[in-house]
């Protein structure tokens, strides 16, 4: 599976940064280094108001804060794994 961040500027601006961290942090702590490649992308066109656009596989998702995170990364990250294996 392929995680891209926005780190273009708006998405930058609503906290990229802090969103590639938990992101580390989560793929750590369920061991899925082998299983996950986390990139940075410039804009994938689909800025929003509030957070982050993450694309995971062919997937985007927008408005990611450091608030709904684990329920991002859950829905979207943990089930679709386990849908895949
Ligand atoms: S800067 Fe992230 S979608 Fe545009």
């Amino acid at each position: 599976m392929v995680i891209q961040v926005c780190v273009g500027s708006s998405c930058h601006l609503k906290g990229s940064q802090d969103i590639v961290e938990l992101l580390q942090k989560a793929i750590e702590n369920h061991h899925l280094e082998n299983e996950i490649t986390l990139v940075g992308t410039l804009c994938i066109g689909r800025c929003n108001r509030i957070g982050v656009s993450i694309q995971v596989d062919d997937d985007v998702y927008v408005g990611i804060t450091k608030e709904n995170f684990n329920d991002f990364f859950t829905e979207n990250v943990l089930k679709k794994l386990e849908k895949d294996n």
